[in-house]
């Protein structure tokens, strides 16, 4: 469906919503910016025709205001010739602009700019994550801070020595240890993931270790256990603080002669598997506690990482939330969801992610099935909606959205300041400039 919002602020061009409903669009018709504003929230229009006579500089905040807060609406401008004499209306259709036409409007043209703008509209809405960003490791993201976990990663991948992971729930550590195998030369073997704190704590030395036949009552039998199936490969081990004391000690007599015994078995075994740790509790904190080995600890601690918290790197956000959003959409057939309205972004750049990462896609997942609108709202997200008063002010969205929008181009074009600064439309000094403000200087190095 094609929508359009006519803001007409000067009386400019009467009969213009007939023409256009001929012409097969859903218009609305706004005289004043508040009216403008409320048409805007509700009516998914993807093209808008601001009508101006002549616009007083003091108004100019306020319709640069109302342009930019619908970022997914193209806006084309329609004037009088006399009104292009003002300075400020060149800047406002310079900066926010898609097109515009003078007075008196050909009719045949103006249609032709309304389908462009619509066209470039949908080319926006489907514009995905590039596929470099998505998969570089299996990790989405282009901040600093995942910037530097990937390179920590390549480096540990060189290495057969145990790597310890650390990072608060849901920030990513068994992706990290994924990408770690897959970027060894270990990757065309098994990679066995266990969670260490799943399995009951009577059952896990049989299914880390094997048993033979007879071993106990019911083991009809030989089993192969966890570790022996990571032969050639590596052998995750998840919540390792959960790993009972004393089976504690058997594990470090693999690390330390890589051979197992399987239970009720006297026969040792080789088992060649790189060991890869992780856990969301401090494992120095547990050792202190009596809970943990301490010369465990130190076998398993020889290449420690720590996978950053969401809180820390914001700006990958509405990346990762554009990625979940791809793939919850993928098995989803109702009317397509179109992306995250602007308060939704706002919300999402203003929640302290406890849950990290897994918590986004949650609230994502459940946002796709929840919402009715073509953009997703806070609320579908599952965040309480604010009194608008109390919510971000558009200062305060403008400035995330422009941070986001340099951090996910620079992550896009690898750095490279000239591309960056083209494909912004911005000078090479303005996109200097804008990093420093933003903080994002240091994704250079
Ligand atoms: N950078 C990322 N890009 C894409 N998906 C990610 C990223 N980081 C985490 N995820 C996804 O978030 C979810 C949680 O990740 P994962 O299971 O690796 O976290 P974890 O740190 O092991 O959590 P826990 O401590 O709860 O075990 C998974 O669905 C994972 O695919
Ligand atoms: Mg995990």
């Amino acid at each position: 469906m094609k929508n359009v919002v006519c803001v007409n602020l000067g009386d400019a061009c009467a009969g213009i919503e007939d023409h256009l409903r001929e012409q097969g669009w859903n218009a609305w018709h706004a005289t004043d910016l508040p009216e403008a504003q409320r048409l805007l929230a509700q009516a998914s229009a993807q093209v808008g025709v601001l009508l101006l006579g002549h616009l007083a500089a003091s108004r100019l905040t306020a319709v640069q205001q109302l342009l930019r807060s619908s970022p997914e609406v193209e806006w084309v401008g329609v004037f009088t010739p006399q009104a292009l004499d003002s300075a400020v209306l060149r800047q406002l259709a310079l900066d926010c602009l898609f097109d515009y036409h003078t007075l008196p409007v050909d009719w045949r043209v103006l249609d032709l700019t309304l389908g462009h703008a619509f066209r470039r509209s949908r080319l926006r809405e489907r514009q995905e994550v590039s596929p470099e960003v998505i998969n570089s490791m299996g990790m989405v993201g282009s901040s600093a801070a995942i910037a530097q976990l990937r390179q920590q990663i390549r480096k540990v991948t060189q290495s057969e020595a145990p790597v310890l992971i650390g990072g608060e729930s849901g920030t990513g550590k068994e992706l990290a240890a994924r990408a770690i195998h897959q970027g060894s030369a270990r990757a065309s073997g098994p990679f066995v993931a266990v969670n260490c704190g799943a399995i009951s704590p009577s059952l896990i030395h049989t299914e880390l270790f094997g048993h033979e036949r007879g071993s106990f009552t019911g083991a009809t039998a030989g089993k192969q256990g966890l570790i022996e199936s990571a032969n050639g490969g590596t052998l995750f081990l998840d919540e390792i603080t959960d790993l009972p004391l004393e089976l504690q000690t058997n594990l470090l007599r693999f690390l330390q002669e890589r051979t197992i015994h399987r239970v009720g078995s006297t026969r040792s075994l080789e088992v060649n598997a790189r060991v890869i740790a992780a856990s969301h509790v401090e494992l120095s904190q547990a050792v202190a506690a009596g809970r943990f080995r301490e010369d465990l600890f130190y076998r398993l601690n020889v290449l420690p990482i720590t996978v950053p918290s969401l809180r820390e790197r914001l700006a990958d956000v509405p990346m990762l939330a554009q990625h979940f959003l791809q793939c919850c959409r993928a098995d989803r057939h109702r009317r397509p969801v179109q992306g995250f309205s602007r308060q939704a972004i706002a919300s999402l750049m203003s929640h302290d992610w406890p849950g990290n990462v897994r918590e986004l896609f949650n609230r994502v997942q459940r946002a796709v099935v929840m919402t009715d609108q073509r953009f997703i709202t806070p609320c579908d997200l599952g965040f309480s909606v604010k009194d608008p008063s109390t919510g971000p002010a558009l200062d305060e969205v403008r400035t995330l959205a422009e941070r986001n929008a340099i951090s996910l181009t620079l992550g896009r074009v690898d750095r490279n300041i000239t591309h960056a600064a083209r494909e912004l439309g911005i000078s090479r000094m303005t996109l200097y400039r804008l990093m420093d403000k933003h903080g994002l200087a240091h994704q250079m190095q």
